[in-house]
């Protein structure tokens, strides 16, 4: 595994090199969407206004233990009620794509029937400001916070979620269609598997794996119904999934480490990728789960077919990779964020670009998510250094020219996030914005690595 020595060097100091080489060195294609994301529950606040219904995550962080310092989403950034100056830091950072996500309780507070208006014109008013201030709306159907109501008929466990989904989608194409170019259909289903079914750090909070894979297929099943519905309509929107990607690499020589990070690639990358861009669940994985599962026994005629319905784009979301063991356990390669499962890798941004296009064909790609978080202090003089970030940035956006040079199709980065937000289990804590956010006044304050994403995207490039 000779491929693993290199290319780490997050230790660069931002001071005396910013850019990693003369600015200008690295060129992205021209009209490449430079863009910060965010999603409703993390920044939002606003959990009881305008109609909104009760979400999973309602739910689980006002449950004691459950988040740390028992932080909610109540207030988060108060973007519902920001998002008029949010829209403007936007533009004065230069943004040309902005990803955010829709809250299903706005729009179905009981995750069926009837749109509740006031819901939608909340995103109307956001997506009409993106296109004022010449931003590029990039859509998230579902980042996670499932109508409760829906989570008391068996949630992703229940099939009939699914089409509860595909619905709520057609009325957001509907409603909002015209005006949104990218939809993104399900935000990471395998953090919703592992971490709501498998670990439950998250809502719903279960620890049950047989229920886990079934709620993947469910998952899977929902991003298909979704596109399927969007083709159904007149617009001539993009859609795609948002998938989490962990590069796995063995840990040593070993011809059983190998197998164990051949079958650990299955479960956190081909199961999500073959199942839509292949219209099969990989073997072995399959295999490992049974035949008896409930996944398997959920998986019916047709499901596939629906599932790898054509997409427009696939979106990237990449944090850390993971090393296998002959034994089949996860170690550390590299230095970690204050988040301890992200191992700072920047190559493993170029790995799992390259890898998606060797793989699956030049589908285009966006970067829905990159970033990492700090514990970032406002100065007395009124700045955030937060100079590991900028390093950070600067050498995955290098990976990821790197993979572009290579004939990857990638045509927008998006950076998590743009504000401080609720990281969910872990509250407030971490930090993973350009902008930081004094929760006590809500003041933003753009932090230097705004100030240089800034420039960046003037450059178009480093
Ligand atoms: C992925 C998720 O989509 C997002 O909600 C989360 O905040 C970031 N990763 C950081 O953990």
């Amino acid at each position: 595994s000779g491929g693993l020595a290199t290319g780490c060097d997050a230790g660069t100091d931002p001071d005396t090199d910013p850019t990693g080489g003369p600015r200008g060195d690295l060129r992205f294609p021209t009209g490449f969407g430079w863009g910060a994301a965010t999603s409703a529950y993390q920044v939002e606040g606003a959990t009881k206004e305008d109609g909104r219904g009760e979400s999973v995550w309602d739910t689980f962080s006002r449950t004691p233990g459950r988040t740390r310092n028992g932080d909610t989403g109540d207030i988060a950034a108060d973007h519902y009620h920001r998002y008029a100056d949010d829209l403007d830091l936007m533009r004065d950072l230069g943004l040309r794509s902005y990803r955010f996500s829709i809250s299903w309780p706005r729009i179905q507070p009981d995750g069926t029937g009837t749109p509740n208006q006031r819901g939608l014109d909340f995103y109307r008013r956001l997506v009409d400001g993106l296109h004022e201030r010449g931003i590029s709306p990039m859509a998230t159907l579902f980042h996670w916070d499932l109508p409760q109501t829906l989570q008391d008929a068996g949630g992703w466990e229940n099939r009939d979620t699914a089409y509860r989904f595909a619905e709520y989608a057609e009325v957001l194409f509907r409603g909002l269609g015209d005006r949104v170019p990218v939809w993104l259909t399900i935000n990471e289903p395998k953090t919703v598997v592992q971490n709501g079914y498998l670990h439950g750090h998250h809502a719903p909070g279960f620890q049950d794996p047989q229920a886990a894979y079934l709620v993947a297929h469910h998952l899977q099943l929902a991003h298909g119904l979704a596109v399927e519905t969007l083709r159904a309509t007149d617009s001539t929107a993009r859609i795609g999934p948002a998938l989490n990607l962990h590069p796995c690499y063995p840990a040593d020589d070993s011809a059983e480490a190998a197998s164990a990070s051949h079958l650990y690639d299955g479960y956190e990358n081909r199961l999500y990728l073959d199942s839509i861009l292949k219209g099969s669940y990989p073997a072995d994985v399959l295999a490992d789960l049974g035949p008896g599962s409930r996944m398997a026994r959920g998986i019916r005629d047709g499901d596939l077919k629906t599932i790898s319905a054509p997409i427009d784009l696939l979106a990237v979301q990449y944090y850390t990779p993971y090393y296998l063991t002959a034994t089949g356990d996860t170690v550390t390669r590299w230095p970690t964020s204050q988040a301890d499962w992200q191992q700072i890798y920047p190559d493993g941004m170029y790995d799992i670009l390259t890898r998606v296009t060797r793989d699956y064909g030049p589908i285009p790609l966006t970067v829905t998510e990159n970033g990492l978080p700090q514990a970032d202090t406002l100065s007395p003089d009124g700045t955030v250094d937060d100079s590991g970030r900028i390093s950070f940035l600067r050498d995955h956006m290098a990976a990821a020219h790197r993979a572009v040079t290579d004939g990857v199709p990638l045509e927008s980065y998006h950076v998590w996030s743009l504000l401080d937000n609720f990281e969910w289990a872990e509250g407030y804590d971490q930090r993973w914005g350009l902008v930081y956010v004094d929760y006590a006044t809500q003041r933003r304050v753009p932090k230097r690595s705004a100030l240089w994403y800034r420039e960046v995207i003037r450059a178009n490039g480093l």
